[in-house]
């Protein structure tokens, strides 16, 4: 299957979603209407010159593409979405991809916290359109850094009997308690355990940092929940970062060669001692595929056909995809000193 390419779409509109976060429109044009309608759930990735980021659509299915961007410390992509897109503005755009997508289900459970809200509301907005329940738990700081706030409610009056919205706020008092505070496993156990109907639930859906993902996670498997139902897409890691490569291993002494395949073509490429694979092979590659570069998104996943490599960090792949030999080429570091890895696989 060809690889997708980047697309110029104009910005159809920007609305401020609050003090750092917008809402981002784009205009489709009609040939390119098929490729990027999207399903509920989907991101789209952009590009800036050399940047790349990932930002997922929040908008229901069937309605103008639409991403929600906040504003992340020293991230350049996201201040110049916040801060200075503007109507009319072209950017370059991939089609629609990702699998944190719903299929069927009369009841799907949401957990999120801060931009994570973004495919949820996009899921939520076309589930509830389709005639499912929806509960969301949504966690945020404040009530002023709520993206989404006047939507959400829009939803909550449109579909009264079948949409459960939770809202809970760790840095501002509630008038309920159970409301506030932080949402990790103590708090979803409580809210489970009382306002929350977890068990007619047919597939959860948590999107946030990765310390909510695993809380979540861990909390459902144990009230019984099978992991197949359960879907999570990170945005950030929160976690501290692989242990600094020691001076006397092995990675570090060995300088190696790669080989990259990448759309039927191979190419060789130095690899110096401790680089990961994406930053060494990407100076001689620049059509390598990668969005976040930090082990989050699978962007740059690729399969190892020889030799063997390292991966320090991984949130993105499957244990099975792992068994089978795949590896996020933006995490991986060269073990031996001739390493093939196959993008195409
Ligand atoms: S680029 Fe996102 S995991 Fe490697």
């Amino acid at each position: 299957m060809a690889r997708p390419e980047f697309h110029k779409l104009t910005v159809a509109s920007v609305e401020r979603l609050c003090s750092d976060a917008v809402a981002v429109t784009f205009d489709v044009p009609a040939p390119l209407a098929d490729l990027f309608a999207f399903r509920a759930g989907q991101f789209v990735t952009l590009r800036n010159g050399d940047e790349r980021r990932s930002y997922s659509i929040c908008a229901a299915v069937g309605t103008p593409l639409r991403i929600g961007v906040r504003r992340v410390d020293g991230g350049l992509f996201s201040t110049l979405l916040v801060d200075r897109v503007q109507p009319g503005d072209v950017l370059e755009v991939l089609p629609p991809a990702g699998n944190f997508t719903p299929a069927g289900g009369d009841h799907h459970g949401l957990v999120v916290a801060g931009s994570g809200i973004t495919p949820a509301l996009s899921i939520a907005a076309s589930v509830l359109a389709a005639g499912a329940r929806v509960t969301l738990l949504y966690g945020n700081r404040r009530a002023d850094t709520v993206m989404f706030g006047d939507e959400l409610a829009d939803l909550k009056d449109r579909y009264p009997a079948r949409f459960q919205l939770v809202h809970v706020l760790s840095r501002e008092p509630r008038d309920v308690e159970l409301f506030s505070g932080r949402l990790d496993a103590a708090k979803l156990r409580a809210l489970f355990g009382t306002v929350v109907p977890w068990a007619d639930v047919d597939d959860w859906w948590l999107c946030g940092p990765y310390g909510l993902v695993t809380d979540a996670r861990s909390v459902l498997s144990s009230l019984g929940v099978p992991d197949g139902r359960v879907h999570h897409e990170l945005f950030y890691v929160d976690e501290p970062p692989p242990p600094p490569l020691r001076a006397d291993d092995a990675v570090v002494r060995a300088a190696a060669t790669c080989t990259v395949v990448l759309d039927g073509r191979s190419t060789d490429v130095p690899l110096p001692a401790g680089v990961p694979i994406l930053d060494a092979a990407q100076r001689v590659r620049s059509d390598l595929p990668f969005a976040c570069k930090g082990g989050v998104c699978g962007t740059c996943r690729a399969l190892v056909v020889s030799g063997e490599v390292e991966m320090r960090r991984n949130y993105a792949l499957e244990p099975r995809e792992v068994e089978a030999g795949f590896v996020l080429t933006c995490q991986s570091v060269a073990r031996t000193t001739s390493i093939t890895v196959d993008f195409d696989a």
